[in-house]
């Protein structure tokens, strides 16, 4: 873990981005907690206004439609909310907009873990990530490899493979709970 220093993160959002499946959400809410700060979750956040869930997005409306939605949203969070903990698509990071404004706003904390223990979560991952639909495990790999190289860019990388999800909100709420002395480039 390394954390780069220069400007206090304050009432940044704290923004959790890695590959679907890999927890953050469940972190994302018990981060919250220990930090007292409110969580978002993006995409339930649009499955509530929407009245609709994603995979039904994907299928009614497309996955531009939900590219399109997912950017609107979280570049309004980053213009508009702050002191939050916030939850991300695995595909948002993709769009350059979005890495932008939330690297430029956020605080941004990249939730890493291996192929190895990732692929044994994917029954588990598969009715709800359309994303997985129609493709091979290797095709899943291949996917999962590319995104790696999104996900650098961020602020703190986290390795969770040994790690409960309340172990890893631990590690964030330890890190960033002495403020005055955590910064960032
Ligand atoms: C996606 C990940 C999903 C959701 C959508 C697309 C992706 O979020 O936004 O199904 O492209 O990786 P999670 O990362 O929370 O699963």
């Amino acid at each position: 873990m390394n954390v780069k220093r220069s400007t206090p993160v304050g009432e940044k959002n704290i923004v959790l981005i890695g590959f679907m499946g890999v927890g953050k959400t469940t972190i994302g809410k018990l981060a919250a907690k220990k930090l007292c700060r409110d969580f978002i979750d993006i995409d339930q956040e649009i499955e509530k206004d929407f009245q609709m869930s994603i995979p039904e997005m994907f299928n009614q409306k497309g996955e531009a439609f939900f590219r399109k939605t997912e950017k609107e949203y979280i570049v309004q969070m980053c213009e508009h909310k702050k002191s939050k903990i916030v939850s991300l698509g695995g595909g948002s990071f993709l769009q350059e907009e979005i890495r932008k404004k939330c690297l430029e706003h956020c605080f941004v904390i990249f939730l890493d873990l291996t192929w190895e223990n990732w692929k044994q979560r994917i029954d588990l991952l598969l009715e709800n990530r359309p994303i997985l639909h129609n493709r091979s495990i290797e095709q899943v790999k291949q996917l999962f490899n590319e995104r790696k190289s999104i996900y650098a860019f961020h602020h703190l990388r986290i390795e969770t493979d040994n790690l409960s999800a309340e172990e890893v909100a631990d590690c964030i709420a330890d890190t960033l709970k002495p403020d005055s002395e955590l910064y960032q480039p």
